[in-house]
């Protein structure tokens, strides 16, 4: 009697041992899972690593396609097309060419000339880091490297100081450009965004000096922006009518002047034939 009652038990229990292995995998995978999902982001540092080793991959992989044909596949340059080597040119240089729509170049044999940028922030960003991974050079600024807010009016006029200086004899005196020696072009800096003006004074772009930090600290970069803003925000004394040129403006107040009269005759006339 006590043997089949005692029969199924261990029978019982083998079925418990069986569903509870696979059970208690399942639930030392998941353990490790959450614990190591836990952990992971505490290790930033080796994350932010992988992450620039992802950007810079990305940006080899279009820096390939789209520039080594003229600078090389490993950014060495190559004298046949006349394109120098970018493994010192630093990643604000990079950001400045692509986000102007210098480069890439149609023509190296022309100076770069300023288009519509094709490339998207992120692909901008990871050709600058690669390039920049490749040696030294300037990194792409900071906003409170070139943001001019909040300076004064005596920075305004220390950065006109500076401007009339250092840039004036190529860019005019307000910074809408000019022609240069041998066909080359000072393009107009009136409408160039703040972050482009800091790189291509400490990139020198094309004919155009580097202006180091060494000689012009970010205060004084600033500064410069500052005034390239100002002045090109003054309005002009009087109604410019925009500004369209003495002969237009003739033309209206010949249309306006003339218009007023005449109609103003049309009325004496309608009212005296009345009378
Ligand atoms: C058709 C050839 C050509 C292609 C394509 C081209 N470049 Fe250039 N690049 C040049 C030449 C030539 C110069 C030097 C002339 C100049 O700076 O005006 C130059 C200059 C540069 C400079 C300035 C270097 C310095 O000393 O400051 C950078 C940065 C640059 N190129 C990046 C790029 C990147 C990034 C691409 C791809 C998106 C690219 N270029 C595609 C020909 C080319
Ligand atoms: C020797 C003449 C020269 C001087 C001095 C000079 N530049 Fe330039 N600048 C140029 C030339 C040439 C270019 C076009 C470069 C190219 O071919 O890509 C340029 C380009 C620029 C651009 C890019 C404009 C755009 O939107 O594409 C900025 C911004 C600029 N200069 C600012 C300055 C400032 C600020 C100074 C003074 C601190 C200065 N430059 C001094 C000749 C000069």
């Amino acid at each position: 009697m006590t043997s089949p009652a005692s029969a199924p038990r261990p029978r019982q229990s083998l079925r418990r041992h069986r569903a509870a292995r696979p059970v208690l995998l399942a639930l030392s995978l998941f353990l490790v899972g959450a614990v190591y999902a836990a952990v992971a982001p505490a290790t930033t540092s080796s994350a932010d690593g992988a992450a620039d080793a992802q950007l810079i991959a990305q940006g080899k992989d279009l820096f390939a396609v789209n520039c080594a044909s003229c600078h090389g596949l490993n950014a060495e340059g190559l004298a046949q097309q006349g394109a120098p080597a970018l493994t010192n040119v630093g990643a604000a240089a990079v950001d400045f060419q692509v986000r102007t729509g210098r480069m890439p170049m149609g023509n190296p044999y022309a100076q770069a000339v300023g288009k519509q940028n094709t490339f998207t922030d992120d692909e901008i960003n990871a050709l600058a880091t690669y390039v920049g991974s490749l040696g030294s050079g300037p990194k792409v600024p900071g906003e409170d490297q070139y943001n001019p807010d909040g300076l004064s009016a005596e920075d305004v006029a220390r950065g006109g100081d500076l401007f009339r200086t250092n840039c004036s004899a190529c860019h005019n005196f307000k910074g809408a450009g000019g022609a240069l020696p041998n066909g080359f072009v000072a393009p107009s800096i009136e409408k160039t965004d703040p972050a482009q003006i800091w790189e291509a004074m400490r990139t020198g772009p094309g004919q155009m000096p580097v202006f180091a930090a060494g000689a012009i600290p970010d205060e004084d970069v600033k500064a410069v922006i500052a005034y390239v803003q100002q002045v090109n925000a003054t309005p002009s004394a009087g109604l410019t009518l925009g500004g369209i040129g003495p002969v237009a403006e003739g033309f209206w107040a010949w249309v306006v002047g003339i218009g007023s009269l005449v109609l103003a005759a049309v009325w004496i006339a309608t009212r005296g034939a009345r009378a």
